[in-house]
């Protein structure tokens, strides 16, 4: 089993490249079957979850390449309908077919992806909006079947603004015949690259970005070349590793409008942020202070940068509250965190941290991706050795973590049973 060895206490120096968005890639890589063609993917991040995605795809028939950041999708000969339960159980996202196969055949039988480490995460809000739209939806034995019964567009309110309802929604409604209202949608940056992607392919879609997605069925797609956005939340990573190491670390292919509460709090916590454009700028000091934060669907607080957040909270002086709205069970790295002499007290949803000036580093476990994440960043604060196991969690969403770390000059070593790399 891999594992990362941390010596900590290393300020983060130099410049780092943003991978592309894992995120955006995901439903991305759903929609290409619904153009029975060929898709060029550019700037695909090379990581465990994409590679799933890819597997996904071509068990349903597709042709996956890969040559370096670029995917090219043949989807001519996909054929299949059906997402077994060993393949929607590697990933949550495997899901997002669901919403391109409904649209392409008019018929699919996915498998239910389960819960997960963060919370149970039901399917209830995909399922309501493929009903509107005019499927017939059952469930039996763990597998979701659709089936088109009367289709039109339809108005359609989310009972909460799920990133990957929006995204099913909006791809299955891309093909079928009306226009489709979709109100109370989320609004992340992804769901704006999606309907980029799907509008190049031929889709009528206005309003993503916006909580009213307004989509106009039309009767086919077309391949074409997409270049995904950079990963808002490994650029969020990179940005607090600079500040918990008291750094400075220059970040490009980063769209700072994408992360303006990361940005906000890390400023309102005494972090230097600047940019020319094209590059930021983030310095940390050893004069940083406490805040609380509370997760909310974007552009709030992402929940995907909470574990990070309160690695750093764990280290600046002072209380820090942090409530976590978006997922049940999402506080699973501060157990870990305590090991290393982080004192954090749970209520609930309610994380208070003391901050202290040192922590100790040990041997922990990465529960899930971001709680991984966090792990790394305090090992490198920490004094001493910090041991982070159950890599996978953290393969499946960061593009050669540790490379990139140590380019910056983190003494970081990826140990696998044959040696070092
Ligand atoms: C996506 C992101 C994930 C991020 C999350 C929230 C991808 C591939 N993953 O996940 O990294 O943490 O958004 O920003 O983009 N819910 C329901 N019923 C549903 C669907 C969701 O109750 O039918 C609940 C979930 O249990 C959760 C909340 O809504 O509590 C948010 O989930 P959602 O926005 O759907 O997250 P994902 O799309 O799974």
């Amino acid at each position: 089993m891999d594992n990362y060895l941390i010596r900590g206490g290393k300020a983060l120096k130099g410049q780092v490249h943003i991978s592309g968005s894992k995120n955006a890639s995901l439903p991305i890589m759903a929609a290409t079957l619904m153009a029975a063609d060929e898709v060029v993917l550019c700037g695909v991040p090379d990581l465990e979850d994409i590679n799933v995605m890819s597997d996904v795809l071509r068990l349903l028939g597709a042709k996956v390449e890969r040559e370096n950041d670029v995917l090219i999708i043949d989807t001519r000969n996909a054929n299949s309908i059906e997402l077994p339960e060993y393949m929607s159980r590697k990933m949550r996202a495997s899901n997002l077919v669901m919403g391109a196969l409904l649209a392409r055949y008019k018929r699919a039988a996915v498998a239910y992806p389960g819960g997960c480490a963060i919370g149970s995460r039901p399917m209830d809000l995909h399922l309501k909006g493929f009903r509107a739209l005019g499927y017939n939806i059952t469930e039996e034995c763990g597998v979701m079947y659709g089936e088109a019964e009367k289709l039109g567009g339809q108005e359609t309110l989310l009972d909460f603004p799920s990133v990957g309802a929006t995204e099913n929604i909006m791809m299955a409604a891309a093909l079928t015949p009306g226009i489709t209202t979709l109100r109370n949608a989320a609004r992340e940056p992804e769901i704006i690259d999606l309907q980029n992607f799907l509008n190049r392919m031929g889709a009528r879609i206005r309003g993503a970005g916006l909580d009213t997605i307004r989509i106009e069925g039309v009767s086919k797609l077309h391949g074409v070349e997409h270049t995904v956005i950079p990963d808002r939340i490994e650029a969020g990573t990179f940005m607090v590793a600079a500040a918990i190491t008291h750094g400075d670390v220059m970040i490009d292919n980063i769209v700072l409008e994408h992360i303006q509460s990361l940005v906000a709090k890390l400023r309102e916590i005494g972090v230097d942020i600047s940019t020319n454009g094209s590059w930021v700028r983030v310095s940390g000091h050893q004069a940083l202070h406490s805040a609380d934060i509370k997760t909310m669907p974007y552009p709030g607080f992402p929940t995907d940068m909470q574990p990070q957040m309160m690695a750093l909270m764990s280290t600046v002086p002072g209380t820090s509250i942090v409530v976590e709205t978006i997922f049940e069970n999402r506080f699973m790295h501060v157990h870990e965190l305590r090991r290393m002499g982080a004192e954090i007290k749970i209520e609930g949803r309610v994380a208070i941290i003391k901050g202290r000036e040192k922590l100790e580093g040990a041997a922990v476990e990465a529960s899930d991706l971001r709680a991984g994440a966090a792990l790394v960043l305090a090992g490198l604060r920490a004094r001493g050795e910090t041991r982070v196991g159950t890599l996978e969690h953290i393969d499946r969403g960061y593009d050669k973590l540790h490379c990139k770390l140590q380019k910056l000059g983190a003494d970081i070593e990826r140990r696998t049973a044959a040696g070092s790399r």
